[in-house]
């Protein structure tokens, strides 16, 4: 295969040059971390589990006319998107308590809220993401307010179709991380559902039993990874048929 140009590698992908103008290719890698990179680990079939996950949830929201970046799975590791300009927010939306929403407020994890509670984070690395308001967002310019009036539909509706499709296969959706992308086409611009989203971005809790099949399980040592990612992927009939293949990590370049 002829080598491709690297243009960014994150914790848990890479992204390549795409075959044509405006396209990336998106390459999962098996690699968890946790705390901002504190806790790290390579876990075998990790990558090609999110892929075919992301491609399913992506797919599901294009197809409702949610607007993402995903254009097509290219093979079990890599998808080929549209390339867009990442707005530097994590938005987070949030059906029950969990996580640093408990830590920072004191409730109890797996009390459901009053109501859907978006949260922002502005996306540095070296600042931890640290959670931001709209004050901080409109002052320093990361968006406009009409693209926080888009952002915060978009995640509702993201939101609606995520608890949805889990809730029909027995998963309670805790709360999720989306990023969004601008898309420049002429003198407009676009907002889509960018990145990816797996369990490695959500909180996804069995109805019945409360167990964690999301990366909470590595997170917080409850177990083993790919097993729990599996079982969201059986559910939801995306697991492939030929599962050894998962293990063995794709050379790549
Ligand atoms: P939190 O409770 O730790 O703030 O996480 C909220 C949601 O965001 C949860 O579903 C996990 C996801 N998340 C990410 O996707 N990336 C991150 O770096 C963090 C901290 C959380």
């Amino acid at each position: 295969m002829a080598r491709r140009k690297k243009i960014y590698e994150g914790k848990a992908k890479i992204l390549y040059e795409g075959p044509e103008p405006g396209t990336i290719v998106q390459y999962f890698k098996d690699d968890a971390t946790a705390f901002n990179a504190e806790k790290m680990e390579v876990i075998d079939g990790k990558g090609v589990l999110n892929n075919l996950l992301s491609e399913y949830f992506m797919n599901g929201l294009n197809t409702i006319g949610v607007p993402t970046h995903f254009i097509r799975r290219l093979n079990m590791r890599e998808q080929l998107v549209k390339s867009c300009e990442i707005i530097p927010l994590e938005v987070i939306v949030r059906n029950y308590a969990a996580g640093s929403l408990s830590k920072r407020l004191g409730i109890e994890e797996g009390q459901q809220l009053p109501r859907p509670i978006v949260e922002y984070c502005y996306k540095d690395d070296s600042l931890g993401d640290p959670l931001v308001s709209e004050e901080h967002i409109a002052a320093f310019g990361w968006a406009s307010q009409q693209d926080m009036d888009d952002i915060l539909s978009l995640a509702l509706r993201v939101n609606d179709f995520m608890s949805g499709i889990m809730l029909a296969v027995g998963i309670r959706l805790v709360d999720f991380k989306i990023e969004i992308g601008r898309i420049f086409d002429g003198d407009f611009q676009r907002l889509v559902i960018a990145d990816e989203i797996s369990p490695d971005s959500c909180r996804l809790w069995d109805i019945e039993t409360n167990r964690k099949l999301d990366k909470d399980v590595f997170r917080r040592d409850l177990g083993n990874l790919t097993d729990a990612y599996a079982e969201v992927a059986t559910r939801l009939g995306v697991m492939p048929k030929n599962s050894p293949q998962l293990i063995k990590p794709t050379l790549i370049n």
